[in-house]
C-alpha cells in the first residue's frame, strides 16, 4: 500500500525540539460553508536549541494555498515544497514574519477534525493534529503561542462568532457580515485553538474565584437547549471550587465559556477558555437525561476544566506523552466526583470499566504502555489505556505519597512547569523530590503494556502464630513487547480474624508503608517473589488483599466460599466488600458454564442465592445494594476465560438471574417497597442510590415474566417523571420476550422524544442491545430510520457500536453476519469519519478470544477490510489486528 508509505511510524526516540518557535500568531477566518478563508501572520524565531540552517517545516492538510509571503515579500514558487501533508520553505531568515492565506471547506469536513460543520454552525477540533486542517502552522504541542483570532462571518446566520481568550474588538462590516477578535494572553500549542460561530442562546452565570476575580461562565447551545444548561453549569461551579480547595488551582481568564455541538468525535475537548464539548456531555434535564448521564456530564464538565491546569498552562512536549495531561487529569476528575457523590461506588464503577474494557484492551492486538513508544496515527492513542489505566498510574503515586506530599508533588509540577511543555519524567520527578521517593522500578508501569497477574499463596503457623503471604507477579506479552520486567506494585492489605474484625498487622518480613500495629498496610512488591511475614497473628487470618483495588492487576488467591461470603459480610474495605461478591458471582457462574459446556443443565449455587438474601435482609446503602446485587456483566466474565464461551455465559446469567428473582422474590419486593422515593427528580448520590436498587430488584422480578410485573413495569414507563426510571422500565420492556409489549413500548417513546436527538440516542442504544436473535435485522432497518446518520458519531455509537460492543450473544451469532455487517459499515464510515472508523472496529480485533470457528470468520472481514485503500487511523489497527 504505497499510500502508507508517507506516513510511517512515529517513535519517542527521535524526538527533537522544534527549529522554530512562534512568538505571535494572528489569524483572520473568513467564514463561509464551502470557502472558508484563513489568513495567518505567524512571527517566528528560529530556536537555539537546534542547529541553524534549518528549512522552516509546517503541517498542512487539505488546504488550498493562496498566497505566501515573508517579511512582507511573497515567496516565489521555486522556494517551497509543497506536499500532502507539509509546507517547507528553505533559506529562511533566524526572524521573520510568515503570512499565508489558504482556503478550506468545513461544509465537506466530515471527519470532524479541523474546521468543520455541525448542524448550521461552525466548530473546531484541533486535538491531536487538526489544527494542519485550518492552516500552515508547527502543529506540535511544544510550540506555544499567542493567539489573536478575527472571526468574520454573516450576521443573521452567526451571531455569536467565540474564539479563546478575550473579546478586544467587535464591529459591522460590508454584506451583513460582522466580526469578533479575540485574544488568548496565555501561551498555547494549536490543539488548544478552538473557534465557534452559530446562531447560539446563552447561559450565563459567575464564579468569585479564592482570590476575589469574578470570572463569568457561559454555556452556549441551540435555543432548544436552553433548559438543559442547569446541570452542567452547577458542575462547573463546583469543579472550579473544589480545584481551588484540593489543589490550590485558580482560574486564569476573566470568561470561561462551554458550546455544545451535536457532531463531536469525542466527549469533550478543553480548548483554552472555550471548551467545545459533545452536546451527550453537556445537556441534561430530568426528563430527557438519565442518572448516568447526569453524572457523566459532572465529571466530564470537571476533567475539562481540570485540563486548564493540568494539561494548558502545563501541557505535554510530544503526544507520546499524552497520558502525563490525561491520566492526571482523569485522576483528578474521578477524585472530585467521588467527593460529589458515594465515594465507594464511583471506586466500583471506575474498577468495573477498567478490568473489563482496560484489560481487555491491554490483552489484545492494540495492546500499547501508558506512554506509547511509537505510532502511525495519534488519535489511535485516546484510548482506556492513556486515560484510565493512566489514572491509576496516578492514583498509585498519590497513595505512595500521601494526601499532604501528593499535593506538595503537585504544587512543585505546575509552578515549575508553568508555561512549558512536559514530559512524564518531568511530573514523576516533582513526586519524587517531595517525598524522597524512589521512582525508577515504579517507572515500568509508564513503559509496560500489559496486566501485571499477581499469585498469591498464603501459609499460617500456628506454633509461631506467624502468617505468610506470598506474592508472585507476572506481566503476560504483549503483542507489542516480548520481555516483561516486575514491576513496583502496592498491594493494600488487610486481614480479618474469624469475627470478621481487622488484626493489627506487624510485618517483620517484606517492605511495606505506615505503621506497625496498622489494620491495613500497602506492601510494597517488587521481586518476582516475594513473601511477606505479618507476626502475632492469632488464628489463621482471611486476606483481603488489593483494598480499594489498590493497583491495576489481576490478582488471583485460592479463596474458599466461606471466605468470600467472610469478607463480603465484614472486610471494613467497602471496594472488597463488593469484590468478594463479585468472585463469589463468577465462581457460581463459571461452574455453570462448565455444565452448560457439556450439555447438561446449570444451576445456580444456592451459597449465591444464600449471599444474595443476606445482602437483600442487610443495612447496606441503596447504593452500594444495588452495586452488590448486580451479576458481573457478560464482558467481565468473558475476560475470565482464555477462549470466551460467549452463548455459555450469556445463557447461565439469564439462568443465575431467573433462579435469585425466584427464590428471592418476597425479599426483592420487600427492597422494592422499602426505597420509593417522593419529591422532585435529584441526581445526588442517595437518590441514584434508590433509584438504581429500585430499577435492579424490578428488573431481577420482571424475569419471572408475570403479568403483575409486567404491568408495574409499564406503569412506571408511563407515569416516570425522570428518564431514569423511564428508559430502565424501556429497556426491561423491550429485553423482555415480550414483543408485543416491547413494540408498543418502542413507539410510544418514539413518538414522544422524537425531536430530541439524545433521547433517540437511547432508542437506538436500548434495540442494539435487544438479546432476541433478530437483533441484527433490527439494527440494519434502523440505519434506515431518518434519525439515523452515519455522519453523527453519537448516532453511530448508538446503535452499530452498541450493537456489535454490547450485544455480544448476537454480534457474535455463528452465521458470521455481524461480522460481516460491522466490517461494512467500517469501510464505508473510513471514507468519511477515520477516527470513528478505527474506534468502530475493535470488537472485530479481539479474535484470539474466540474459539477456532469464530476466529476464522473475524479473520475473514479483517482481511476484506486490509484489501482496501484505508486511513491510517485504521490502517494501524487493521494491521495490528491481521493474524
Ligand atoms: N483532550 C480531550 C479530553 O480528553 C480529548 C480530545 C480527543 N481528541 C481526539 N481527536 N482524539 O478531554
Ligand atoms: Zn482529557
Amino acid at each position: 500500500m504505497s499510500h502508507h508509505e508517507n506516513n510511517p511510524v512515529i517513535y519517542l526516540k527521535d524526538y527533537l525540539p522544534p527549529a522554530f518557535l512562534a512568538d505571535k500568531v494572528e489569524l483572520t477566518f473568513d467564514l463561509y460553508p464551502n470557502q472558508t478563508r484563513v489568513k495567518s501572520a505567524i512571527y517566528f524565531t528560529r530556536n537555539e536549541k537546534r542547529e541553524s540552517g534549518l528549512p522552516l517545516e509546517l503541517h498542512g492538510a487539505d488546504l488550498k494555498l493562496i498566497s505566501l509571503s515573508l517579511d512582507g515579500q511573497s515567496v516565489s514558487d521555486d522556494r517551497y515544497v509543497l506536499s500532502d501533508d507539509q509546507l517547507v520553505i528553505t533559506e529562511v531568515p533566524d526572524r521573520f514574519l510568515f503570512e499565508a492565506e489558504v482556503e478550506i471547506d468545513p461544509a465537506n469536513n466530515t471527519s470532524l477534525e479541523g474546521l468543520y460543520r455541525s448542524n448550521t454552525m461552525f466548530c473546531t477540533q484541533c486535538e491531536a493534529e487538526g489544527f494542519r486542517k485550518i492552516t500552515y502552522y508547527p502543529d506540535r504541542p511544544d510550540v506555544m503561542s499567542s493567539f489573536t483570532t478575527t472571526v468574520i462571518a454573516d450576521k443573521t446566520e452567526y451571531p455569536v462568532l467565540l474564539s479563546n481568550g478575550n473579546p478586544v474588538d467587535k464591529g459591522e462590516l460590508d454584506n451583513n457580515r460582522h466580526f469578533v477578535t479575540w485574544q488568548d494572553p496565555f501561551h498555547k500549542p494549536a490543539y488548544l485553538f478552538a473557534l465557534v460561530a452559530g446562531d447560539l442562546k446563552l447561559v450565563k452565570d459567575s464564579f468569585t474565584t479564592m482570590s476575589g476575580r469574578e470570572v463569568a461562565l457561559e454555556i452556549w447551545v441551540e435555543p432548544e437547549n436552553l433548559s438543559k444548561c442547569d446541570h452542567a453549569m452547577l458542575s462547573l461551579k463546583n469543579a472550579m471550587k473544589w480545584d481551588e480547595e484540593v489543589y490550590g488551582r485558580e482560574y486564569d481568564l476573566d470568561i470561561y465559556m462551554i458550546v455544545a455541538v451535536n457532531d463531536f468525535n469525542m466527549g469533550a475537548m478543553e480548548n483554552k477558555g472555550l471548551n467545545i464539548f459533545n452536546s451527550s456531555c453537556v445537556l441534561a434535564r430530568a426528563d430527557t437525561a438519565t442518572d448516568m448521564a447526569f453524572q457523566r456530564i459532572e465529571g466530564v464538565v470537571a476533567h475539562e476544566y481540570f485540563h486548564n491546569w493540568s494539561g494548558n498552562r502545563v501541557t505535554c512536549r510530544d503526544w507520546f506523552q499524552l497520558s502525563l495531561k490525561e491520566g492526571f487529569t482523569v485522576y483528578r476528575d474521578q477524585c472530585f466526583s467521588a467527593d460529589m457523590n458515594d465515594a465507594a461506588v464511583k471506586r466500583i464503577e471506575d474498577v468495573s470499566m477498567l478490568r473489563t474494557a482496560q484489560f481487555a484492551e491491554d490483552a489484545g492486538p492494540t495492546a500499547h504502555p501508558v506512554r506509547p513508544d511509537h505510532f502511525i496515527e495519534i488519535s489511535n492513542f485516546y484510548t482506556l489505556t492513556i486515560y484510565e489505566k493512566g489514572s491509576e498510574v496516578v492514583r498509585m503515586i498519590a497513595n505512595l505519597l500521601g494526601p499532604d506530599l501528593f499535593r506538595k508533588g503537585s504544587d512543585l509540577y505546575f509552578e515549575r512547569h508553568d508555561g512549558q511543555a512536559v514530559t512524564v519524567e518531568d511530573f514523576v520527578a516533582a513526586m519524587s523530590e517531595v517525598s524522597g521517593i524512589d521512582f525508577e522500578q515504579f517507572m515500568r508501569w509508564y513503559s509496560q503494556a500489559g496486566t501485571p497477574q499477581l499469585d498469591v499463596s498464603d501459609h499460617y503457623d500456628a506454633e509461631t502464630k506467624q502468617y505468610h503471604l506470598t506474592i508472585r507477579q507476572m506481566t503476560p506479552v504483549t503483542k507489542d513487547q516480548q520481555d516483561k520486567l516486575p514491576l513496583h506494585i502496592p498491594v493494600k492489605t488487610g486481614l480479618l480474624n474469624t469475627d470478621g474484625q481487622d488484626i493489627p498487622l506487624i510485618l517483620v518480613q517484606g517492605e511495606a508503608s505506615g505503621q506497625q500495629g496498622d489494620t491495613d498496610r500497602v506492601l510494597h512488591l517488587r521481586e518476582a517473589e516475594q513473601t511477606f511475614i505479618f507476626d502475632q497473628i492469632p488464628d489463621a487470618p482471611v486476606p483481603s488483599l488489593l483494598r480499594g483495588f489498590s493497583a491495576p492487576v489481576k490478582l488471583s488467591f485460592p479463596y474458599s466460599q466461606q471466605q468470600l461470603l467472610h469478607l463480603m459480610r465484614h472486610d471494613s474495605d467497602g471496594f472488597n466488600r463488593w469484590d468478594a461478591g463479585q468472585r463469589l458471582a463468577v465462581d457460581a457462574l463459571q461452574t455453570m458454564v462448565s455444565e452448560f459446556e457439556s450439555g447438561r443443565v446449570p444451576e445456580l449455587d444456592s451459597g449465591l442465592v444464600e449471599a444474595w438474601r443476606n445482602l437483600l435482609g442487610s443495612d447496606l446503602s441503596p447504593a452500594i445494594l444495588a452495586e452488590m446485587l448486580s451479576l458481573p456483566e457478560e464482558a467481565y466474565l468473558g475476560e475470565q476465560y482464555d477462549v470466551i464461551p460467549v452463548d455459555g455465559i450469556h445463557a447461565c446469567r439469564r439462568i443465575a438471574r431467573k433462579t435469585l428473582a425466584q427464590a428471592l422474590e418476597s425479599e426483592l419486593r420487600t427492597c422494592l417497597e422499602t426505597h420509593q422515593l417522593s419529591g422532585p427528580y435529584k441526581p445526588d448520590a442517595d437518590d441514584i442510590g434508590k433509584r438504581r436498587l429500585n430499577n435492579t430488584c424490578l428488573s431481577y422480578l420482571m424475569t419471572l415474566e408475570t403479568a403483575e410485573i409486567t404491568e408495574r413495569v409499564w406503569q412506571q414507563f408511563n407515569q416516570a417523571d425522570n428518564m431514569t426510571d423511564q428508559q430502565a422500565a424501556l429497556t426491561m420492556l423491550v429485553h423482555s420476550g415480550q414483543d408485543e409489549k416491547a413494540r408498543e413500548a418502542l413507539e410510544q417513546f418514539e413518538q414522544q422524544w422524537q425531536q430530541d436527538a439524545l433521547v433517540m440516542d437511547m432508542w437506538f442504544q436500548v434495540q442494539a442491545r435487544r438479546p432476541q436473535p433478530d437483533a441484527l435485522a433490527r439494527v440494519k432497518a434502523l440505519m434506515s430510520h431518518p434519525g439515523f446518520s452515519l455522519k453523527n458519531p453519537n448516532k453511530v455509537r448508538s446503535l452499530v457500536g452498541a450493537y456489535c460492543g454490547q450485544n455480544r450473544v448476537n454480534f457474535h451469532g455463528l452465521d458470521g453476519h455481524s461480522y460481516r455487517f460491522l466490517a461494512d459499515v467500517v469501510l464505508e464510515l473510513d471514507q468519511m469519519n477515520p477516527q470513528i472508523a478505527s474506534r468502530l472496529i475493535t470488537p472485530l480485533t479481539r479474535w484470539q478470544k474466540f474459539d477456532a470457528k469464530r476466529q476464522q470468520m473475524m479473520q475473514t472481514e479483517l482481511q476484506r477490510i486490509a484489501q482496501a485503500e484505508l486511513s491510517n487511523d485504521l490502517y494501524e489497527v487493521i494491521s495490528k489486528a491481521l493474524p
